[in-house]
């Protein structure tokens, strides 16, 4: 047989083999920042109903690990960022690690990836980022000692790695970390034949800059909107592909042009608070049922830079999350509602191509205008909520005063009301710095304006 007989014949098989190993049907990050989500178990059946054969943890808590285990479903897991450093200094420490966190479930559970903690390069700690890579070959070195052999080692990157992101050809890493991190990280991850996992949201690229990126070019929605690259005369059809080349250049700048890039969180808002832009159900079913359809493709579709290649991705996320801080898009990335409903329909394996439900019209694509209060949220703790109030009294400049005994805005045992008052007026003194409504979860936006009497509650105007 000719040599060219045998490439035709093997190189099919080739491909369905590396098409099976790496899937593009996307998995879920399973995060775990609510008081009100469903046990393990059933977490695990609700992962299952939406057809994702992988899952993303960000630890590696035993309860779930026991509940994935003997099923078909691949696992990522997580160790802490509070561990890099020590573990980046002792064989002992990360022995141990591997063998208390991975080796009771492995090989059962189907434990596939070890990121070395979490979007660690976003962090002003210089320590804790040249301790990194450090951390990486050592939980490698344990795998390798303790015989696990399906393990492969990474760390998720935030998109702020990149000094220069657009266009995509002049994709670079930060210089205080293109060296004497991101090097010999990429030499690694190549040595091992693992993935660089980015963690990619066109939502937040939009929002920082809605007028100048197409609303529609972010959700896969526009083939007539494109951005032409005047550099490789790439042409992008959507935000997503353009962020991922962005990697692809700043890889290959730095001598590493063919490592393998994994998705490790996309997605899209479906709720927020009245500050923020384009948060609403409509964008958030559109943007995922998108992403799953590009993803799933037969044959692939990759992305300009890389056509015709596999991009396995974890989407962002499992539950809407009501623990987590920040803004409140923040706690409203989920696929499913506490209760484990889906927030609309969605389901992972690509093969649904019409969804029947209807998606309501998307309100808050444009920036409302007018007065924004904070307030207390619906259930919130009371005995956080005396502390998170007088947090907000000690803090600016006489924030609380009405409130005290005397004050306009005084009521006797109103603690609620009173906590309403210093959020807002807290925030009215802060949200130019940076300031949250949010108070680990206590506060929320209104609209509606709480003042009552001759008590006027200070507000954010839009
Ligand atoms: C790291 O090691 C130091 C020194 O042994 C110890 O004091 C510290 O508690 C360790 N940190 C963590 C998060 O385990
Ligand atoms: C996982 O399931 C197998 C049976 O499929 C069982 O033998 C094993 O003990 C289980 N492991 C754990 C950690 O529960
Ligand atoms: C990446 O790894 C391959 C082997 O898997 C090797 O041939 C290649 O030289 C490596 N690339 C670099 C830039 O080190
Ligand atoms: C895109 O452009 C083509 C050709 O100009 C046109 O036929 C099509 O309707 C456009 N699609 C959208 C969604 O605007
Ligand atoms: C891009 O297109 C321009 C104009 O057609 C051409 O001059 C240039 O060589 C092209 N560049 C590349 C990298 O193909
Ligand atoms: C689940 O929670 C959502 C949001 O709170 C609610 O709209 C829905 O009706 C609930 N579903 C069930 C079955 O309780
Ligand atoms: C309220 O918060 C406190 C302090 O965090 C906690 O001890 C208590 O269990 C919480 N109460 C409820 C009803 O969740
Ligand atoms: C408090 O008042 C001082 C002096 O007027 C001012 O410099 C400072 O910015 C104020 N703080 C806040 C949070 O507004």
């Amino acid at each position: 047989m000719s040599l060219l007989h045998l490439l035709l014949l093997t190189l099919p098989l080739l491909i369905s083999v590396s098409g099976s190993k790496f899937s593009g049907r996307p998995g879920i990050n399973y995060g775990q920042l609510g008081n009100n989500l469903p046990t393990p178990s059933d977490s695990i059946k609700l992962i299952q109903s939406l057809n994702a054969k992988r899952v993303k943890l960000y630890d590696a808590n035993p309860k779930i690990l026991t509940a994935l285990n003997s099923t078909d479903i691949s696992v990522s897991v997580m160790v802490p960022n509070e561990l890099i450093i020590n573990i980046s200094k002792s064989n002992t420490l990360s022995d141990e690690w591997v063998k208390s966190k991975i080796l009771p479930f492995y090989p059962t559970t189907k434990i596939r990836y070890l990121l070395v903690g979490n979007e660690i390069l976003s962090s002003q700690n210089s320590q804790l980022k040249s301790s990194l890579v450090p951390a990486m070959r050592k939980i490698q070195r344990s795998l390798k000692t303790l015989g696990v052999k399906k393990i492969k080692v990474g760390t998720t990157l935030a998109v702020d790695v990149l000094q220069t992101s657009f266009p995509p050809s002049s994709g670079e890493f930060r210089s205080d970390i293109s060296g004497s991190v991101m090097k010999p990280m990429l030499q690694f991850l190549n040595r091992t034949k693992s993935f660089l996992f980015v963690d990619v949201y066109p939502y937040f690229a939009w929002v920082q800059d809605p007028t100048h990126v197409d609303l529609n070019y972010a959700l896969f929605e526009s083939e007539n909107v494109t951005v032409l690259d005047p550099v490789t005369n790439l042409t992008y059809h959507n935000l997503f592909d353009q962020m991922i080349d962005a990697f692809v250049f700043a890889m290959k700048r730095i001598g590493y042009s063919d490592l393998r890039i994994w998705v490790a969180e996309t997605g899209w808002p479906n709720n927020g608070d009245y500050d923020q832009i384009g948060a609403n159900i409509y964008n958030a079913a559109t943007y995922n049922r998108n992403v799953v359809k590009k993803l799933t493709a037969e044959p692939p579709i990759g992305t300009p830079a890389r056509p015709g290649l596999v991009l396995p991705s974890f989407i962002f996320a499992l539950y809407n999350e009501n623990q987590k801080t920040g803004p409140g898009t923040e706690r409203h990335f989920g696929l499913l509602h506490p209760n484990g409903s889906q927030v609309y329909e969605i389901e992972l394996s690509g093969k649904t191509t019409e969804f029947k439900d209807s998606l309501p019209a998307p309100e808050n694509n444009e920036l409302y205008k007018g007065k924004i209060w904070c307030v207390v949220a619906k259930g919130a703790n009371w005995t956080q909520l005396r502390d998170a109030l007088s947090y907000a009294c000690s803090q600016g400049n006489n924030t609380c005063e009405p409130i005290q005994t005397g004050g306009l805005c005084h009521k006797p045992d109103l603690t609620v009301l009173h906590a309403s008052y210093a959020f807002s007026s807290y925030w009215a003194q802060f949200r130019k710095t940076g300031g949250t409504c949010s108070f680990n979860g206590l506060a929320t936006q209104t609209i509606k304006d709480p003042s009552y009497g001759r008590c006027e509650f200070p507000s954010v105007t839009l």
